[in-house]
């Protein structure tokens, strides 16, 4: 069994996926920890329900994003943790973090990378940029986190249609429960299967 840590910044939808697809999907590995850059993320009361150890760290608290980063691998590695899942962590990694992990670091992304991805593409806003542009098709990638952001390799994707009359907060829903919720539990199983 893997150890798996999911990080997470807000409501943990994500989160609670994998927790639901442990024992089913996720059979090779185990959720030991969910941390949050945010203390006040719903996701801590889901991983808390669920008898996950949680641990909180503050980037205004560390002082400098490489302090953030070098106390966040102080905390995985007390964890023992094998695998990293970033599911709606609104912060970017550097590459002092990332390279510390290769191929250790899986991210979801509301859209079909390479559409609507980058930095300042997170949450509601790849909606909205999807909306605006009029795409037809939208959807949910899984991929590898390396140096660039949502540039890593990419693991798992799936399409989700565009209905007429859709906001960013219907769209964002039907790409979640379309997609996302399926697709990161499958991402990390034949992640940790194959480590
Ligand atoms: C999800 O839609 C996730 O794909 C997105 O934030 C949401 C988090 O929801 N992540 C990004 O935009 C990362 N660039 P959740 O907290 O309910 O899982």
């Amino acid at each position: 069994m893997k150890k798996i840590a999911v990080l997470v910044s807000g409501g943990g939808t994500n989160l609670q996926a994998l927790i639901d697809a442990q024992g089913s999907v996720l059979n090779s590995g185990r959720i030991a920890l969910v941390v949050a850059n945010n203390a006040n993320a719903y996701a801590l009361e889901r991983a808390k329900k669920a008898g996950i150890a949680t641990a909180v760290v503050l980037k205004k608290e560390c002082g400098s994003q490489k302090a953030f980063e070098e106390k966040l691998k102080e905390v995985l590695a007390e964890h023992e943790i094998d695998l990293i899942v970033l599911a709606g962590f609104m912060t970017i990694l550097t590459e002092s973090f990332t390279s510390a992990y290769p191929k250790r670091i899986l991210n979801v992304h509301p859209s079909l990378i390479p559409s609507f991805c980058g930095e300042g593409f997170y949450g509601l806003r790849v909606h909205e940029e999807a909306l605006r542009y009029g795409v037809k098709v939208t959807g949910a990638t899984v991929h590898f986190v390396n140096e660039i952001p949502d540039g890593g390799e990419i693991i798992a994707q799936k399409a989700v249609y565009i209905e007429e009359g859709d906001t960013p907060e219907i769209l964002q829903r039907r790409v979640m429960e379309q997609a996302e919720w399926l697709l990161l539990p499958m991402a990390a199983e034949k992640v940790c299967a194959s480590m």
